[in-house]
């Protein structure tokens, strides 16, 4: 079966605490969304302000694929909005429970009826399609919300939305008003699922196999307080799961994780690594007997391949790994260590992981370099020298001393921070001698307070494509950045070296 996806990430999950999108990224996000493959894009509440007005009209304009809905009250104002903005098909909800009904519409059940079957004739009227949500529907009384989708449907609402607003619904429970629903109305049904009790997308599955054609999802599951139902992990539940019956979709799923990524930048928030198929930790392994299992059979402790999502599985030295793993990551550098030597390096990895140390590719490197008498595999760029000034009035500027290779070198540059002067000045000198250049750069606070620490992900690059990532945890944001630069560029020279030294053997 066809599952229908139904994407409101720049609806609901610009709803996101914090987040609000230009109307030149929200045609951004749309496009992505498009390529993707979605079938809807919810891409906005017209009636809001004139910046989501412009962002929709550009939208609608785009010559999408996809069909583009817009949310509208029951109110024949926010309904003339999105006519105005050239939409056709719009999404329009009054709440039906109780809690709302008298403590936030202030209105009766009746009332909120008559509201509901108004706006659909309104809205039928003016040829749009309508998808009708009973707000709330998963706390509404169940009878009522049956009469309620019957009214909508005489009415001549086109599709039926049964929106679980705060979360608060079990598998079972959306189940049966789904059924209820289709049984009442014969209508297509979407769910749209939120994730109070981390139940969104369990929810969402249930109702579908209960027989909703649709799903309202948002990518990385961002929307209001705990977020929506996230698109990757339906969509790859629904495909790798086992059900009674096949589920598809029409998403390109290995267009996944580069859209996730390009959404995160977009909006500001960021993936947690533990999130499933798009966190950063989802293929990554570091127990020794994870990895050995890995490398005999990735779906040992794989359930998917990760290029089927447009990732690759990548393996962490720590205080968990074994010999296998080390032997093949070393591998990947063309470095091939014996069985005695192999298991030295482990001993090492696992003094600095009891250390409570986070063991880098280049720190592996060169613990392997020390146990084989490979010199060379050593650090080659040390930073010996280093200073910011920065404060009102004054450009921030920075004084950095690098040794490379034995030999000393001195940079300096100005900034528009702290941060970004003290990356120019390393720029300048590994510039002229390696021509590496910073691609992305991640800051992140992973503690409160202002003492908090602070995590810095940075990828580095080449003229000759080599590309190489490094984090650094700390706690001054200045010389964290500036330490994971440097582990940077010694990944991506030491890359650079291994692979000429590969290529001559
Ligand atoms: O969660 C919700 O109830 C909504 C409505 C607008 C359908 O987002
Ligand atoms: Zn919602």
């Amino acid at each position: 079966m066809k599952v229908r996806i139904f994407d409101t990430t720049l609806r609901d999950g610009e709803q996101t605490p914090g987040v609000a999108l230009t109307p030149d990224q929200k045609l951004a996000i749309a496009q992505k969304l498009d390529e993707l493959g979605v079938d809807a894009i919810e891409a906005g509440f017209p009636i809001i302000s004139e910046g989501e007005r412009q962002a929709i009209k550009s939208i609608t304009s785009a010559g999408m694929r996809a069909d583009i809905c817009g949310l509208a009250r029951t109110e024949r104002k926010d309904i003339d909005a999105a006519v105005a903005v050239g939409l056709n098909y719009i999404h329009t909800f009054i709440a039906t429970s109780d809690i709302h009904l008298q403590y936030k519409l202030k209105i009766t059940r009746e009332q909120a009826l008559a509201k509901a079957v108004d706006a659909v004739q309104y809205a039928k009227g003016l040829g749009l399609k309508v998808e009708f949500s009973a707000e709330d529907a998963t706390r509404t009384d169940r009878e009522f919300l049956k009469k309620v989708f019957k009214a909508v449907t005489e009415a001549g609402a086109d599709r039926l939305d049964i929106p679980d607003t705060v979360g608060y619904s079990t598998p079972e429970y959306i189940a049966a008003i789904t059924r209820d629903t289709i049984d009442a109305t014969h209508l297509p049904v979407s769910v749209h699922c939120h994730n109070d009790f981390g139940l969104a997308v369990a929810n969402a599955i249930s109702a579908i196999q209960a027989g909703a054609q649709c799903a309202h999802v948002t990518i990385n599951g961002i929307g209001e307080r705990a977020g929506n139902a996230s698109l990757e992990e339906l969509v790859m539940g629904l495909q790798c799961l086992q059900f009674d019956k096949k589920y598809e979709t029409n998403i390109n799923t290995k267009l996944l994780y580069e859209t996730s990524r390009f959404i995160s930048k977009t909006v500001g928030v960021h993936v947690q690594p533990n999130k499933a198929i798009v966190g950063e930790n989802a293929f990554g392994h570091e127990s020794g007997i994870h990895t050995h299992g890995v490398l005999n059979n990735p779906l040992t402790y794989e359930p998917i391949s990760p290029e089927l999502v447009g990732r690759t599985r990548w393996f962490q030295v720590g205080k968990h790994a074994g010999a296998h793993g080390i032997s093949s990551m070393l591998e990947e550098y063309g470095i091939q260590p014996s069985k005695e030597q192999a298991h030295e390096i482990l001993d090492k990895v696992k003094k600095l992981g009891d250390l409570g140390k986070h063991v880098t590719d280049v720190e592996l490197l060169s613990i392997a370099g020390e146990v084989m008498q490979q010199p060379g595999l050593k650090r080659m760029v040390h930073l010996i020298g280093f200073s910011v000034s920065t404060g009102i009035g004054n450009m921030p500027y920075a004084f950095v001393k690098l040794n490379i290779e034995g030999k000393d070198f001195i940079g300096t540059d100005y900034g528009v921070g702290p941060v970004d002067a003290s990356i120019n000045a390393i720029q300048k000198i590994t510039g002229e001698i390696s021509k590496v250049r910073i691609k992305d750069y991640r800051l992140e606070s992973i503690s409160g307070g202002s003492e908090a620490l602070c995590e810095v992900t940075i990828k580095v690059e080449d003229p000759y494509g080599n590309q190489a990532s490094a984090k650094s945890v700390g706690e001054d944001i200045v010389i964290t950045s500036v330490q994971a630069m440097i582990d940077g560029i010694n990944r991506i020279m030491l890359k650079k070296i291994l692979k000429q030294k590969n290529l001559g053997q």
